[in-house]
């Protein structure tokens, strides 16, 4: 397919939101419970892996990145996720623990955005979900340096079969580059697409101990 095909379709993509609407008396007392009622519907519909989210971190002199990540545990604190310390998205939060959290539920025709502070998850929790992971994922935790240059497959391979060995007949501990955040919000926005793009925006703002609802214009 030529290019010039692929910039016509491109061009006649238009999805006009009618699925559905949100309003101030639609909302849950607090963004946790309105996540989780988004969630389930989200699950209810059958989603493809609806806890992905996008996670965008801020680099040196403000540069921001972005990248998927799973979303792992919720709870009135925050959103839980699972990485490598070590990872550009770790070192970046190390530096700079602001970020932003974004679930594109495309089918819904609804997006939630998230912005606010991650904290680095209590050990426990971590060694809690580490436990539940498949030795594979818990193997590939040891074997891989998360974000950093590797010269081939080959030596992805070998560092995995190493660590395949190492721990033979014997549990996999937690590594210590492991671990996860909890993004602490301070603004959580529930999108829901509307005819004619006058889409409905309502965001929970932190508030004290409370939270303030403001409608935000599409
Ligand atoms: C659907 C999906 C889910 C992912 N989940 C995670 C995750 O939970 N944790 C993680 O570290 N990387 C996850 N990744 C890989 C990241 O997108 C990314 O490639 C990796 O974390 C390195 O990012 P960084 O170099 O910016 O730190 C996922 C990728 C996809 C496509």
């Amino acid at each position: 397919m030529d290019t010039g095909s692929i910039l016509g379709r491109l061009a006649a993509l238009r999805e006009e939101y009618a699925a559905g609407g949100l309003d101030v008396p639609d909302l849950a007392a607090d963004p946790y419970l309105m996540f989780q009622r988004w969630l389930g519907e989200a699950l209810d519909a059958g989603l493809h892996e609806p806890n992905a989210m996008v996670l965008s971190t801020v680099g040196i002199e403000g540069r921001p990145s972005s990248r998927m990540v799973l979303l792992k545990g919720l709870d009135e604190r925050g959103f839980v996720l699972f990485t490598n310390h070590g990872s550009r998205k770790g070192q970046e939060l190390a530096a700079d623990p602001h970020c932003a959290l974004l679930f594109p539920w495309h089918p819904l025709q609804r997006q939630v955005r998230i912005e606010g502070t991650a904290r680095v998850l209590e050990r426990e929790a971590v060694e809690a979900y580490h436990r539940t992971r498949p030795r594979g994922a818990q193997l590939g935790a040891w074997a891989s340096q998360q974000s950093q240059p590797v010269a081939s497959r080959d030596e992805l391979t070998a560092a995995y079969d190493e660590m395949t060995a190492r721990f033979e007949g014997q549990d996999v501990p937690v590594p210590d580059h492991w671990g996860g955040y909890r993004v602490e919000p301070e603004t959580v926005e529930f999108w829901q697409g509307r005819p004619g793009r006058m889409h409905d925006r309502l965001v929970y703002e932190r508030d004290g101990v409370g939270w303030r609802i403001q409608r935000l214009a599409p």
